[in-house]
């Protein structure tokens, strides 16, 4: 947006409320560090310097977050907000204006931020504000009788009378950074917590004679802390509802909003639905018309147009192929690939294995380390061995054959095309092409055998 623009996250605090060894802005929002969201919204404005002010938990908020176009700025003692800013100013120098964010206020946007933005235009401070119902804990914005802002006062210092003030502060706020600058130096810690507050930044500004301007968050929630894991679980739960929401909007059918997870990114084609309990990770799409049935998980996955997931399906780093169905209780596991029109049923799991178009895997068996071939069936409770206790090996299933229930195949080894596999076979060699091949015992029964039948007792 503009190249003038520097961006300050404040990181450094400890997060005591979260009783936790992690540092707060660490802990995960849609399975993404607190710190990241913010940072995400940041570089959406294209700043020309991005700054994290850290501090508790040390290197791991850098190591954690470990993304080259940030300078990290260390605050080795909290000693208020306006100390951290402080410590951010020589990475600004030579720009226009700075905006100020937190890092444990995940869920603020980027558009929310353009219109921060816009206020800061032509005053050389605007703040965020947000009128709350319940403002304790929060510092209130004082206001003159013609509504210009005077000062901001923290909660721990405030009268009775400015303690009825609903407008609060976000701690958000966009300035002139040379007047930033000024005003900085200008702090002290003659306040009730002994902190440099950044906030009595606007009392100097407003001495100066600057009208500080104000923009208000579309959302509350957009300005709202995570201070202990019950705030982190509701701001999930507002984070989730809106992405559903945004999701339905453009076109996507979600059986129930309420019920639907989203830890990453999702890709869609007119008319895939998706049913309750189904949580979506990493990157996944779904194509046209492809249905995720109730409580399945998919984790970075592309699935295709007409895939019908039923029920209870757990499907990772995988690709599914048009048309194909998969499930109920099915567990396709990394680096599968399933051609169009596969189907696998009940209790199945796939690992690291390639199945052809149209084949059929539809109970009760383990294909992994595989290249099955197209129009293969594999019958119920089939197993391919693919583990010797130390190493992995591959089995080959040519196209068309056709393997009997209950087959152990024993890697490696390679089926041949078209080939039979009688019912119950341990195969432990190659098997050749269209022939029936079966390692069982012959059945035999023996005529005037007899049943053993117990001996009375005390006789
Ligand atoms: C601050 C604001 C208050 C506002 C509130 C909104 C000040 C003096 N007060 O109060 O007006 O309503 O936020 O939540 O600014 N931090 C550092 N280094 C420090 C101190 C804080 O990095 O030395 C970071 C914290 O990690 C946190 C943020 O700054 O992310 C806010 O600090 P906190 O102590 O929570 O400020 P509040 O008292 O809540
Ligand atoms: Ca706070």
């Amino acid at each position: 947006m503009s190249n003038n623009l520097g961006i300050v996250i404040l990181a450094a605090g400890q997060g005591t409320r979260m009783r936790s060894a992690r540092p707060k802005v660490l802990h995960s929002l849609a399975d993404k560090p607190l710190l990241r969201h913010v940072i995400d919204s940041a570089q959406a404005l294209r700043p020309a310097v991005l700054s994290v002010v850290y501090g508790h938990g040390g290197e791991t908020v850098p190591a954690a977050i470990n993304d080259p176009t940030i300078q990290w700025v260390e605050q080795r003692e909290q000693l208020g907000t306006g100390h951290a800013v402080e410590q951010a100013l020589p990475t600004l120098r030579g720009l226009d204006r700075v905006l100020v964010l937190y890092g444990d206020v995940p869920l603020i946007s980027a558009p929310t931020l353009a219109r921060l933005l816009e206020q800061g235009r032509d005053s050389a401070l605007a703040l965020l504000t947000v009128a709350l119902a319940e403002p304790f804990g929060y510092g209130r914005i004082v206001r003159d009788a013609r509504g210009a802002i005077q000062r901001i006062v923290e909660q721990k210092d405030a009268t009775e009378q400015e303690l009825e003030i609903r407008e609060t502060n976000t701690g958000m706020l966009c300035a002139d950074r040379a007047s930033l600058e000024r005003w900085i130096a200008r702090l002290d810690a003659d306040n009730a917590q002994g902190e440099y507050y950044l906030t009595d930044i606007v009392e100097l500004a407003v001495q100066e004679g600057t009208r500080v301007q104000s923009a208000q968050p579309r959302f509350a929630e957009e300005v709202m802390g995570v201070n202990d894991r019950l705030q982190l679980a509701m701001l999930e739960r507002h984070y989730q509802r809106s992405r559903a929401e945004d999701l339905m909007r453009q076109g996507l059918t979600l059986r129930d909003p309420y019920r639907f997870d989203l830890r990453g990114s999702l890709e869609f084609g007119p008319d895939a639905e998706i049913d309750i309990n189904v949580l979506l990770e990493g990157q996944v799409s779904l194509g046209e018309g492809a249905f995720v049935g109730a409580n399945s998980v998919v984790r970075n996955s592309r699935i295709g147009a007409g895939v019908q997931i039923k029920e209870n399906c757990v499907i990772e780093d995988a690709v599914i192929g048009e048309g194909a169905v998969i499930g109920p209780f099915a567990r396709i596991r990394p680096d599968t690939d399933l051609a169009a029109g596969v189907h696998i049923g009940n209790f199945v799991e796939i690992k690291k294995s390639s199945v052809g178009r149209g084949s059929k895997i539809n109970h009760l068996s383990y294909v992994g380390d595989s290249e099955v071939g197209r129009g293969v069936n594999i019958g119920a409770g089939t197993i391919t061995c693919n583990y010797d206790g130390a190493n992995k090996h591959k089995t080959v299933i040519g196209d068309d054959a056709f393997i009997g229930s209950d087959t152990q195949l024993v890697a490696p080894v390679t089926v041949g095309r078209g080939a039979t596999i009688g019912a119950g076979s341990t195969i432990t060699r190659d098997t050749p092409d269209r022939q029936l091949t079966l390692s069982r015992p012959k059945q035999q029964s023996l005529p005037g055998w007899k049943r053993p039948v117990k001996t009375p007792k005390g006789g």
